[in-house]
């Protein structure tokens, strides 16, 4: 099945990924919608359509997808769930490998964990700040940093909030709950989604970074106030 210029959604049920920036592309037919032997021509030009990421961003999580996860010059959505290849722990709102029970990560949007996010906001809009929160209990429950995420999951696993608010904050005021429920829950693009900016590689990682201190400072803030043994 290759991919079509309808762009219905049609919620699909089979080969998915844990990325729901990637399962609403198949979801919509910007991917072939069994989510199967994509091309990186095809995975570049439907990120930068519909996300409006620069090459340079594109080119990178295509080809790291690519060489992780695929085979060869191809990719599988369902591929991306391998363990800790991309696919970490902590995640916003799929449920890990040690909370599934079996011996995959989920590939499905948990509706307790996008709640939880939107908990964390002021029942409008969800912030960054919104999202780093998020970020921390999702690490805490982990056990981060006492038992540490390894490096790369660090990093990849940072950056996915920067993606998240890049593509739904449409006018740097937060992202609204509609919105993300759209996207996150129902894998689905929202009507009229139209990232402002052009998020370029560099403009990624300072984000990250930022993102990564701001949720180290929980981490740090948590630890001084437990008390002394
Ligand atoms: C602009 C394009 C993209 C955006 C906006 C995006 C966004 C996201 C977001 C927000 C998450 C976090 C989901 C969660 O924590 O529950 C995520 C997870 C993931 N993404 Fe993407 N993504 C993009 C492109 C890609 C590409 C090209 C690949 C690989 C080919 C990829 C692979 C993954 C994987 C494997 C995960 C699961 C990580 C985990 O939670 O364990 N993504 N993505």
């Amino acid at each position: 099945m290759s991919s079509d210029s309808s762009h219905e959604y049609i919620q699909g049920t089979e080969g998915r990924s844990p990325c729901p920036a990637l399962n609403a592309l198949a979801n919509h037919g910007y991917l072939p919608r069994d989510g199967k032997n994509i091309g990186i021509m095809q995975l570049v030009s439907a990120i930068t359509s519909v996300y409006n990421v620069s090459y340079s961003v594109a080119f990178a999580l295509a080809t790291g997808g690519m060489y992780m996860c695929g085979s060869g010059f191809s990719l599988n959505l369902e591929d991306l769930r391998a363990h800790n290849s991309i696919e970490h722990d902590a995640s916003m709102v799929h449920r890990d490998l040690d909370e599934t029970g079996g011996t995959l990560p989920s590939n499905k949007p948990d509706t307790e964990l996008i709640q939880a996010v939107i908990d964390l906001s002021d029942g409008k809009k969800i912030t960054l700040d919104d999202l780093i929160r998020h970020k921390y209990n999702r690490e805490v429950r982990i056990g981060h940093p006492q038992k540490p995420m390894n490096k790369k999951s660090l990093l990849i696993s940072r950056g996915e909030p920067i993606l998240c608010n890049h593509a739904l904050n449409r006018d740097g005021s937060g992202i609204p709950i509609e919105w993300f429920r759209t996207w996150l829950g129902e894998e689905r693009i929202p009507e009229g989604l139209a990232p402002r900016e052009t998020l370029d590689l560099i403009t990624l990682r300072t984000r990250a970074r930022a993102l990564g201190e701001a949720v180290d400072a929980l981490h740090g803030k948590s630890a001084k106030s437990e008390p002394e043994a």
